[in-house]
C-alpha cells in the first residue's frame, strides 16, 4: 500500500530480488495484472492469450488469473446462495444445523462449527495455509430471524485457541474475546444468545494476536432477518464477504477477492434476472488495509447501513466499508448483460478482487 503502482512496477521489473508483492504475485501465475485493463480493452490479454478466437476467456485472462481454483471443496458460487448448511444434502445438512420450533413462535438453532488447520485455494495455483470454520473461507454463513435463540457448538480441532466472536446483543461470557474466552486445541464452547438486532453482522475469531486470526480465515457472514411481522421484500439475495489473503507473511496482503477466489467471478459471473430484485450482503474482513470498498459499474443501487435498517439510507454505485463494516445493498438490474463490480481502490481490483454480474432476461419457462 505504501508504493504507487509505477513504483511497484519498477521494482517488479528492476529488481527481481526483491520479493515484492507485485512480483510474487507474478511468479505465482496470476498474470500481468498491472497492465491488464488497458491490455483488455485491445482484446488482447498481455501475453497470456490463449490461440486465435479461443473464446470469451480472453477477457476474464486479462484482468485476473490464468486458470480456475478448483471448487470441488469450496464452490465460490454455491457459497453467494448458501446459508445455515443449505449447500449441503439434507441428511448431512442435519450434522451441522437443527431447527427446532419454541412455544413463542421463534426457532431454536443449532450449529456445529469447527475450527480446523487446512491449505485453501485463493487464485489459481496459489495455496494458503488458511485457519478455517469447518474447513472453509468464509465460514459457514450463519442465519435466523430476530427473536430466534443461537446456540453453536465449537470445537476447537485447530492447532491453536481460538473463538467465536460473533457481532450482535449477547452476555459478557458469550463475546469469545477476553483471555478467558479462549477455546484451546481439543476443547469446545457452547455459544447462546439471541438473534438481535436484525441486519448483516459478522463472526470472527478473536483470539490473540487478533489480526493473525482474522487474516488467516477465522471469519463469516451473520444475517439475522427482520421479524416476520415485517419481512424485506422478496429478492435473489447473496452473500458477499470481502477478504484477502497475506500469502507471504509481511502483514500486508497478495491476494483480493470477494469470497476468497481472486477474480473468480470474473470467469463464472454471479447470474442475475433482469428487472427482479437483487440483494448483497457485503461484508468487509479484509484485514491489514483500513478500508475496502465497493462499486457497481453502469447501474445504482440502495445502500442498508449495516442492514439495521428496512428503509434505504443512501443511493449511489460505490461504497466504503471500513474492516468489519458491512451493508445490505438492494439493485434491480434494467439490462440484460455483464455488469463489473469491484474494489474501487483500483489496486485491489487488480490484485483479484472484481467480478462480473451476469443479467438474463426471465424465458417463457421460468
Ligand atoms: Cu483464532
Ligand atoms: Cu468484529
Amino acid at each position: 500500500m505504501e508504493l504507487s503502482t509505477t513504483q511497484m512496477q519498477n521494482q517488479g521489473e528492476t529488481e527481481n530480488r526483491h520479493w515484492s508483492r507485485r512480483a510474487w504475485i507474478r511468479a505465482a501465475g496470476l498474470g500481468s495484472l498491472t497492465g491488464g485493463v488497458a491490455l483488455a480493452s485491445r482484446g488482447v490479454a498481455g501475453g497470456q492469450a490463449g490461440p486465435e478466437g479461443s473464446g470469451p476467456d480472453h477477457l476474464g485472462n486479462a484482468m485476473g488469473p490464468v486458470g480456475r481454483v478448483s471448487t470441488e471443496s469450496f464452490d465460490p458460487t454455491a457459497f453467494l446462495r448458501a446459508w445455515n448448511f443449505s449447500d449441503l444434502p439434507a441428511d448431512e445438512r442435519a450434522r451441522f444445523y437443527r431447527e427446532t420450533p419454541r412455544q413463542d413462535g421463534t426457532l431454536l438453532r443449532e450449529y456445529e462449527l469447527f475450527a480446523v488447520d487446512r491449505e485453501i485455494e485463493i487464485a489459481p495455483g496459489v495455496f494458503f495455509p488458511a485457519w478455517t470454520y469447518n474447513g472453509q473461507v468464509p465460514g459457514p454463513t450463519i442465519r435466523a430471524t430476530a427473536g430466534d435463540r443461537i446456540r453453536i457448538n465449537f470445537v476447537n480441532q485447530g492447532a491453536h485457541p481460538h473463538t467465536i466472536h460473533f457481532h450482535g446483543w449477547h452476555t459478557p461470557e458469550m463475546d469469545g474475546s477476553l483471555p478467558a474466552h479462549q477455546v484451546m486445541p481439543g476443547d469446545r464452547f457452547v455459544y447462546e444468545f439471541d438473534a438481535d438486532p436484525f441486519g448483516v453482522h459478522l463472526y470472527h475469531c478473536h483470539a490473540n494476536p487478533l489480526k493473525r486470526h482474522v487474516h488467516k480465515g477465522l471469519y463469516g457472514a451473520f444475517i439475522v432477518d427482520p421479524p416476520a411481522e415485517t419481512p424485506r421484500p422478496p429478492a435473489d439475495e447473496l452473500v458477499m464477504v470481502l477478504n484477502a489473503f497475506d500469502t507471504n507473511f509481511d502483514a500486508e496482503n497478495e491476494v483480493y477477492a470477494v469470497n476468497t477466489a481472486a477474480s473468480f467471478y470474473m470467469h463464472e459471473p454471479v447470474t442475475v434476472r433482469v428487472g427482479e430484485r437483487v440483494r448483497m450482503y457485503v461484508v468487509n474482513l479484509t484485514e491489514f488495509d483500513l478500508i475496502n470498498s465497493f462499486h457497481l459499474h453502469a447501474m445504482f443501487f440502495d445502500v442498508l447501513r449495516t442492514g439495521t435498517t428496512l428503509v434505504p439510507t443512501e443511493t449511489t454505485d460505490t461504497i466504503m466499508l471500513c474492516q468489519g463494516e458491512r451493508a445490505i445493498l438492494e439493485t434491480t438490474f434494467r439490462h440484460p448483460g455483464d455488469f463489473m463490480f469491484h474494489a474501487h481502490q483500483s489496486e485491489f481490483a487488480e490484485l483479484g478482487w472484481m467480478g462480473l454480474f451476469r443479467a438474463e432476461e426471465r424465458t417463457h419457462s421460468d
